[in-house]
């Protein structure tokens, strides 16, 4: 679905990634993990397009996206649930979903409907504000907002950092779900319990390259100590 090549990405004349190439198949979710600073958010705003590369491909099924901004891969199929989540604090959970049909000019009511059935919490709240919303809300708001475009490619950048344990098992069903329905997930999460849980494949990275990967059912106590614990 999703295929990686060779990805270069600096900042000003200070590399990050160095080489990075990852897959991610339809039906699956793939966990990047490493320690923090490694590349992980770089890696994903790279795949969206927020960030330019100077090497290296991107490509969705049989389409080459390596040169395309970021609106054209949002087109495409792919989608970002952001680190911090970046949700709008002063626009209620309803518009902040229909901001993602800003580009497009006209609202898939459906679609926002949809997002908000997703987390049916957020349909309760559906008119309160976004900023009032609690981290774990603003969490599954993040992701509905991802998900009213239908990508076929959902990028996630640690969405159970500091989110309570409940929120946590409710994100991990919506993604096996939509795993199960052929999406394909790539998840960056620095939980290792959570990846164990509902993750199928691993790539860990390290100063920005990828040093470990496989099935998640390899992520041994020896490949933690070695790639992950602090
Ligand atoms: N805008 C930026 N300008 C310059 N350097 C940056 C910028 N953003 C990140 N970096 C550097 O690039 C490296 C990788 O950062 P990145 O945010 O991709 O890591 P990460 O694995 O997502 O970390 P975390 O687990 O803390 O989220 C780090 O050394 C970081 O300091
Ligand atoms: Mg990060």
């Amino acid at each position: 679905m999703l295929a990686i090549d060779g990805m270069v990405t600096a900042y000003g004349s200070v590399e990050v990634l160095h080489s990075v190439s990852l897959a991610a198949k339809a039906g699956e979710i793939t966990c990047v993990m490493g320690r923090n600073g490694v590349g992980k958010t770089t890696l994903l705003r790279s795949i969206m397009g927020q960030l330019r590369t100077k090497a290296g491909s991107v490509r969705l099924k049989d389409q080459d996206l390596s040169r395309a901004p970021a609106h054209l891969r949002a087109r495409a199929g792919i989608a970002l649930v952001p680190q911090g989540r970046e949700i709008f604090p002063k626009l209620t959970v309803r518009e902040n979903l229909e901001i993602a049909f800003s580009a497009r000019g006209s609202i898939d009511q459906a679609a926002v409907e949809a997002g908000m059935t997703m987390f049916p919490i957020l349909k309760e709240f559906a008119k309160r504000n976004g900023g009032d919303l609690s981290g774990g809300q603003q969490q599954q708001l993040a992701i509905a907002r991802a998900l009213v475009g239908k990508p076929s490619v959902l990028l996630l950048d640690e969405p159970t950092e500091g989110i309570q344990p409940n929120i946590i098992e409710e994100i991990g069903r919506v993604l096996q779900r939509l795993a199960g329905e052929g999406m394909a997930i790539v998840l960056v999460e620095q939980y290792l319990e959570f990846v164990k849980a509902i993750g199928h494949r691993f790539a860990i990275m390290d100063r920005g390259a990828i040093v470990a990967e496989g099935g998640t059912d390899g992520l041994t106590p020896e490949v933690v100590g070695k790639w992950l614990s602090v």
